[in-house]
């Protein structure tokens, strides 16, 4: 297994590039099945284990995807199997989405039940009664969910929750339905809104993404198009905490200021200065930050869960009492554990974290065990003094681009190591 090895206590200094968003790419890499003629290209293809397994899965089903550096060519043209392959299904709980576009393309679909990181029990009713209210007629046996599609009408579909993913399957499975499909209760996130334009991009007639209404316009056909996916605003906020509690200053480039927002203000919070310009954001730190009074996650345009593990890692450091409290996901606070083996003082009652700030933080050996816990052990391990760490990155790799590489261009001491023969004296 790999880990991070990290030498705490450089401040973070310089620029970096956004890589695109994971969340954004893999929802539209399920979309590129829908149109039947013309090869698609995703520029700014993040090289995420995530969008790996997407791929590794629409070639199972027919697609033809290849890779050069940023750019990732599909072309659907053998697109055959309606099955989803069970093993890569099970790495990725994104492989849910497949369920909409390929139900759009074939009018039936088998996916085993979803994996992903261990954040809680991350049900898939919303999902299926979305489908259902498209007229798709589902059966789950066995862990395996059968579609079927015959049936299949567009119409009104009402989310008892904006779930981000359930309403970005519903579009995809409306998108070459014939009339009218309207979506209540949207999620409305950023990555909605780029699921969107690349259905327009194609061909497609998708309106309202942003809003908690979307229409979708059932078009005949699709066709391949190039598309680059939004920046990643979890990554920008993940290298903006970073930046903070090491007192750094650093600049994201390729940046979607507006994106960031719910980061940027708790983050101003805490005392640092921000500076937004169009597509560049500029964080200078404090030499300490201040604590926040309260942090709540929740569907956008609220504070992102996405930025919850990372935010309180920073908060570990800053001078007061911060409350966290986790209302989207039942289980994810698994990385406080591992920050109060770093010296965090952290006590947890149900879904509220109540951080009181310490002055130092040391390094220790410490365990990634889910994607964004792990970034919030990297960030406090980069505060940290002395030697770190980190284990399991494989989780980390998930949703960040090779992030040792843009730590150590901002002056970070990251290493990529084999934690079974490291040797602490090192
Ligand atoms: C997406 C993001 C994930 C982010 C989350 C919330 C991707 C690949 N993943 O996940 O990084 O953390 O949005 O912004 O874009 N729920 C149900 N039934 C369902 C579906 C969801 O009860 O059928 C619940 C979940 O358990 C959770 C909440 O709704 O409590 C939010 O989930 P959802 O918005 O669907 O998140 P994901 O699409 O899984």
């Amino acid at each position: 297994m790999e880990g991070f090895q990290v030498k705490g206590g450089e401040k973070l200094k310089g620029q970096v590039r956004l890589q695109g968003a994971k969340n954004a790419v893999l929802p539209i890499l399920a979309a590129a099945l829908l149109p039947e003629e013309g090869e698609t290209v995703i520029r700014d293809c993040p090289e995420i284990r995530d969008a790996d397994a997407m791929t590794g899965i629409l070639g199972k089903l027919g697609c033809v995807c290849s890779r050069r550096g940023a750019e990732l060519r599909l072309n659907n043209r053998g697109l055959r199997h309606w099955e989803m392959p069970d093993e890569l299904s099970k790495q990725i709980r994104s492989s849910i989405f497949l369920l909409g576009p390929i139900l759009g393309r074939m009018r039936r679909a088998t996916v085993t039940y979803p994996g992903g990181c261990e954040i809680g029990l991350r049900p898939i009713d919303l999902h299926l009664k979305g489908l259902r209210a498209l007229g798709v007629r589902i059966l789950e046996e066995g862990g395996v969910i059968h579609c079927e599609g015959g049936g299949m009408r567009s119409g009104p579909v009402y989310f008892d929750y904006p779930s981000v993913g359930a309403t970005e399957n519903v579009m995809m499975a409306a998108a070459l339905l014939p009339g009218l499909t309207t979506i209540h209760n949207a999620a409305r996130e950023p990555e909605i809104e780029d699921l969107q334009g690349f259905i327009n991009a194609m061909g497609g007639c998708v309106r309202g993404a942003g809003t908690q209404v979307i229409e979708v316009e059932g078009v005949k056909k699709l066709r391949g198009v190039s598309y680059a996916p939004i920046p990643d605003r979890i990554v920008g906020g993940t290298l903006l905490c970073a930046a903070a509690v090491t007192g750094g200053e650093i600049i994201l480039a390729n940046a979607c200021p507006r994106h960031m927002i719910p980061v940027s203000e708790k983050l101003k919070e805490m005392g640092c200065r921000i500076l937004q310009e169009t597509d560049r954001l500029i964080l200078k730190a404090p030499d300490r930050l201040k604590a926040f009074s309260q942090l709540q996650t929740q569907p956008h345009p609220g504070f992102p869960t996405d930025m919850q593990a990372q935010m309180l890692a920073a908060s570990c450091l800053a001078e007061g009492t911060s409350v966290i409290v986790e209302n989207v996901f039942e289980n994810r606070l698994s990385h406080v554990a591992d920050l109060c083996r770093m010296g965090a003082d952290i006590r947890v009652s149900g879904r509220t974290a109540v951080v009181r700030g310490v002055k130092a933080l040391t390094g220790a050996r410490v365990t990634a065990r889910d994607l964004r816990g792990g970034a919030a052990l990297v960030i406090a391990a980069l505060a940290a003094q002395g030697e770190s760490v980190v284990g399991h990155i494989a989780l980390v790799d998930r949703g960040y681009a090779h992030l040792e590489d843009a730590l150590n261009a901002l002056g970070a001491c990251v290493r990529r190591v084999k934690t079974d023969t490291i040797d602490p004296s090192e």
